[in-house]
């Protein structure tokens, strides 16, 4: 199939265009490199350097004028990225999908500046599902969140679970959902939510080796530590009421949430029904189980100081990804902590040598 992947250089999206490469799908990148990195661009893939912001350009694409591959296919991305004034000829080529992951996600930062939030995450998906209704492109793969739950009613956590985001940040991914759910009585979209829980790890096959710029997350932050480039950690809170006393989290390896979106874009096309699903492994770990663990398979200490408790956190978040496996037939396989460790370790660990 011939797929748009929006933020196809970002952390999750770079991981997503290498499965679907590997599955041999077309793929074009839409990205303006704000965090993006061009050393994680698959070469297979087109690449239109842009902001999906810029409609006029996105129109374009969407209406099959102006992607890379209207040369032929041949003009492979170099590496360099490819100017938007640059684009070849017009091509009568739709895509068939489109996925999109160019959003901001940092939950503590929404809710200081939700206009930004709003710009970026709301506005933008909005103006994107009215080009997509307006150039007859039906089927779109978006990245939710496990955000859009909020403090969790029971565990673990199932799709039926009330919906009621505790930050600002978990409401723009909840607002596009239900945009989906009304664009699909009304216009036809066929769409996949697929909620994530907490994204982590780095391609299991080591194709993906650029590290994510400030990187605000439990596992980066416990890697920097181990190699040295960050002096010590702090461990929000051991007062929560799990095992340990500090928050358990079901961390999802990102070559498992590769996989199932191209199972759910997969889905969308055969089976002409919408999806919601949760992407988790149901298993969860505390931050200082983390800690351990990437103390053993760094075979580095890693020094932490317990801290008060941050601002928004649930004390446990686990999912059931039953239904994900009901419906596209997806469980994760990548998931397990060693592997999550060993897996990011592959990416830091010549920082410990520097
Ligand atoms: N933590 C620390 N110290 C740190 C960083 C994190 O103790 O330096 C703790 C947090 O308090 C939390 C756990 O590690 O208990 C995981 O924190 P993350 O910031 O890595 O992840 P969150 O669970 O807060 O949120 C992540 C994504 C969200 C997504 C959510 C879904 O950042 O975008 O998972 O579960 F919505």
């Amino acid at each position: 199939m011939n797929i748009l992947v929006i933020g196809g250089a970002g952390y999750i999206g770079s991981h997503i265009v290498y499965e679907l490469n590997d599955a041999g799908h077309k793929v074009t990148i839409l990205d303006n490199f704000s965090t993006g990195l061009r050393e994680n661009v698959d070469a297979r893939a087109m690449l239109v350097e842009g902001d999906m912001q810029d409609l006029v350009l996105l129109d374009r694409l969407l209406g099959g004028n102006g992607a890379t591959r209207s040369t032929g296919g041949t003009k492979a991305n170099d590496g360099t990225g490819v100017a938007a004034g640059d684009i070849g000829p017009a091509s009568a080529e739709r895509f068939d999908s489109v996925f999109h992951f160019a959003a901001l996600k940092a939950a503590g930062e929404s809710m200081e500046k939700p206009e930004k939030y709003t710009s970026a995450n709301t506005i933008s998906t909005l103006n994107l599902l009215n080009l997509m209704v307006k150039n007859g492109i039906r089927n779109f793969v978006f990245s939710s969140s496990a955000a859009t739950y909020g403090e969790p009613e029971y565990l673990p956590i199932d799709e039926k679970h009330p919906q009621n985001p505790i930050n600002y940040y978990g409401y723009t991914k909840l607002a596009i959902e239900q945009a989906m759910r009304w664009y699909s009585q009304l216009k036809g979209l066929r769409y996949a939510a697929l909620r994530y829980f907490n994204a982590a790890g780095y391609d299991v096959q080591g194709r993906i080796m650029g590290k994510e710029q400030n990187p605000a997350n439990l596992l980066p932050i416990v890697m920097e530590v181990a190699a040295g480039t960050r002096p010590k950690m702090q461990v929000f809170g051991d007062d929560y009421p799990t095992r340990d006393g500090t928050c358990i989290r079901d961390y999802i390896h990102v070559n498992d949430l590769a996989t199932a979106h191209v199972k759910a874009m997969e889905y969308l096309a055969s089976e002409d029904r919408d999806l919601e699903l949760n992407l988790a492994t149901g298993e969860g770990y505390t931050v200082l189980e983390v800690i351990q663990e990437a103390e053993k398979v760094c075979d580095k200490p890693i020094p932490h100081d317990i801290t008060g408790r941050r601002a928004g956190d649930p004390a446990e978040l686990v999912a059931t990804s039953s239904q994900a496996l009901e419906t596209i037939g997806w469980k994760a396989h990548h998931s397990s902590l060693r592997t999550l460790i060993e897996s990011t370790w592959n990416v830091y660990r010549d920082d410990s040598a520097s």
